[in-house]
């Protein structure tokens, strides 16, 4: 199947690419590179040993896109294309507001006008909002968002819940992501973030090469294990495979399905700490901070639902994850080149 890859120059998008070539699908990308490099995809196709067709657009732009599917003939879409910063979002809520719901609307709007009935959603368990009750279960009602990131996921996800209503031979996939981290093995391709990291493991690996000084770990006052917050990580690669298992499932099925990508269990942010330090034999520097605003204390997935539809479910282990973020940080202490 011909997979386009919306978004798929940033961190989740070129993984899933990767993982969809390797099935045997044929990859197009397009992106704005607003908070992506083209080298990323350069080293995408060193990766795979390929070209992939890569377009740089606006996806909200339905004129670009209507000509990308007339070239491409395009099976599934992939919807990665968003603005992603919570706290940023706080700033400029509108500017999100567009960019993410405008990308999906012209998305929807090009593929019925060219016939493409599926898409895979990138959303998040933001969407469960405060936990009333764990592990998190997809059917559980969507809760009150934290932030206007999270509020573009959630409606989003309602967007494409009444377009499957209204027109029966659509097929999407809803993803809620939990917390992805990690890098491919070759340390080649990762998460490459702008200016201050916002998320704990970038931040952690930025500490870890030198490029900034001290860990803040927000709140050691939760009632959790050991008082710091709990989360869900997955390894990026394990995310990657389960758009293309949600891709295949997408070929087969018409109607909404929402999975969450998580593995189920949940690691404190100490001993997310603890474990870098022991995998990568180094030590890291950290204080306690107050804590966060909008931050829950606990998140993790109940995961049985994909492993029993799609037949997905997250293999790599914590050790991986620290292992391969502290090599692709490590080879890349910069992120990718310019240009
Ligand atoms: P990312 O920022 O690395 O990738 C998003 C890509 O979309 C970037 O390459 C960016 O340039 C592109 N983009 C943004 N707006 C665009 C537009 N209007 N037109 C074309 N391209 C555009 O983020 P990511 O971590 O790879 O996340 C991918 C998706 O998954 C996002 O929608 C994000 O909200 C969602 N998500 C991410 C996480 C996470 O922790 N990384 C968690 C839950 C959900
Ligand atoms: C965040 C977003 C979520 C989004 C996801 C992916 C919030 C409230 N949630 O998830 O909506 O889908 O990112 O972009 O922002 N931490 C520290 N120090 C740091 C950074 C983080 O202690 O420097 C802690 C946080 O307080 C949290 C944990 O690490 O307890 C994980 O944080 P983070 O990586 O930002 O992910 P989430 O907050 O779970």
């Amino acid at each position: 199947m011909k997979v386009l890859l919306a978004g798929g120059a940033g961190y989740i998008g070129t993984h899933t690419a990767v993982e969809m070539a390797a099935a045997g699908n044929e990859v197009v990308i397009a992106d704005n590179f607003s908070n992506s490099k083209p080298e990323a995809v350069r080293r995408v196709e060193a990766l795979v040993g390929e070209k992939i067709p890569c377009y740089y657009l606006d996806v909200a732009d339905k004129k670009l896109l209507t000509e990308i599917f007339e070239k491409e003939k395009i099976d599934v879409v992939v919807h990665f294309a968003g603005l992603k910063a919570v706290a940023e979002s706080t700033k400029i809520p509108v500017e999100y507001y567009r960019n993410n719901i405008d990308t999906t609307l012209s998305l929807l709007e090009v593929m019925q006008e060219q016939g493409c009935r599926r898409l895979i959603f990138s959303s998040s368990a933001t969407v469960y909002g405060e936990p009333k009750k764990l592990p998190l279960v997809e059917d559980m009602p969507p809760g009150v968002c934290a932030s206007p990131y999270g509020w573009t996921k959630w409606m989003n996800e309602q967007i494409l819940r009444d377009a499957c209503c209204a027109n029966p031979e659509l097929s999407v996939v809803l993803l809620r992501y939990f917390n992805p981290i990690g890098a491919h093995e070759s340390g080649t391709i990762g998460e490459d973030p702008q200016g201050i990291p916002n998320n704990l493991f970038p931040y952690i690996a930025q500490v870890a090469v030198g490029k900034r000084p001290c860990l803040s770990i927000f709140g050691n006052d939760y009632p959790t294990k050991d008082g710091t917050c709990v989360r869900d990580y997955i390894h990026v690669v394990d995310l990657a495979k389960g758009h293309v298992k949600a891709s295949a499932y997408a070929m087969e099925h018409e109607g909404l399905a929402t999975f969450n990508l998580g593995t189920g269990v949940g690691y404190s942010v100490l001993e997310m700490v603890k474990a870098f330090e022991r995998v990568n034999e180094l030590k890291l520097s950290y204080q306690f901070a107050p804590r966060r605003p909008g931050d829950v204390s606990e998140c993790y997935a109940d995961a049985k639902k994909a492993k029993e539809i799609l037949g997905w479910e997250a293999e790599k282990t914590l050790e991986d994850m620290c292992r391969d973020t502290y090599r692709w940080q490590s080879k890349n202490p910069q992120g990718y080149p310019e240009g």
